[in-house]
């Protein structure tokens, strides 16, 4: 059965073997390395089977000119073996839940719309929001809670640890 849970701090090696091996480069593992290092890992989900972590997702400040800081999903991997099975969509589920319930209003990603779009997410450009890293419909946002999307939009800005990616991808 699959167990989804806050990172420990022994996962860190684990992580980095999914990003790796879900990711044609190790660019993403670094990004979440970075991101730890920095203190920046809002919230860092692993999802364990039988001990052994099979995916991970994480979430970093995102902000916008007014002031309002959201979060940003950015990266999401499975392990090829036990993709489609839903354990991508637990990790999603479970780590927005925890987002919301750290106060964030809102949150970003940057991916293909079919697949966030069953969690609630919907092109940012219809709310007004851009992304630092463009992206078109793929730049997706969802409101966490009611009334907290940032009044009036703006671009929506990454912390410095995503500025060595091209882009920013869920
Ligand atoms: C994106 C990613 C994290 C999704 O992980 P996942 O665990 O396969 O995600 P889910 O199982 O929630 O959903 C994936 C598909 O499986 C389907 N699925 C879910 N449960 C299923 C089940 N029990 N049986 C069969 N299919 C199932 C979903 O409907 C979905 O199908 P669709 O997108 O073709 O409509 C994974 O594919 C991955 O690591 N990709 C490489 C890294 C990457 O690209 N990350 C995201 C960048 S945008």
């Amino acid at each position: 059965m699959i167990v989804v849970r806050p990172e420990r701090q022994d996962d860190a090696g684990a992580i980095r073997d999914v990003e790796c091996a879900s990711f044609p480069t190790s660019a993403e593992a670094d990004l979440v390395d970075r991101l730890r290092g920095a203190g920046h890992l809002t919230v860092s989900l692993v999802a364990g089977l039988d001990g052994e972590v099979v995916g991970h997702v994480a979430f970093s400040p995102v902000s916008v000119g007014s002031g309002s800081v959201g979060v940003g999903l950015a990266p999401v991997a499975v392990c090829r073996s036990h993709r489609r099975r839903g354990v991508g969509a637990q990790l999603i589920e479970a780590g927005l839940a925890a987002c919301e319930a750290l106060g964030f209003g809102w949150a970003v990603v940057l991916g293909d719309p079919a697949y966030y779009s069953r969690f609630g997410f919907r092109p940012a450009s219809a709310l007004g929001l851009s992304g630092e890293f463009g992206g078109g419909d793929a730049f997706q946002a969802i409101e966490l809670t009611a009334g907290r999307l940032p009044m009036g939009g703006g671009l929506v800005s990454y912390t410095h640890e995503f500025a060595s990616l091209r882009s920013s991808s869920g």
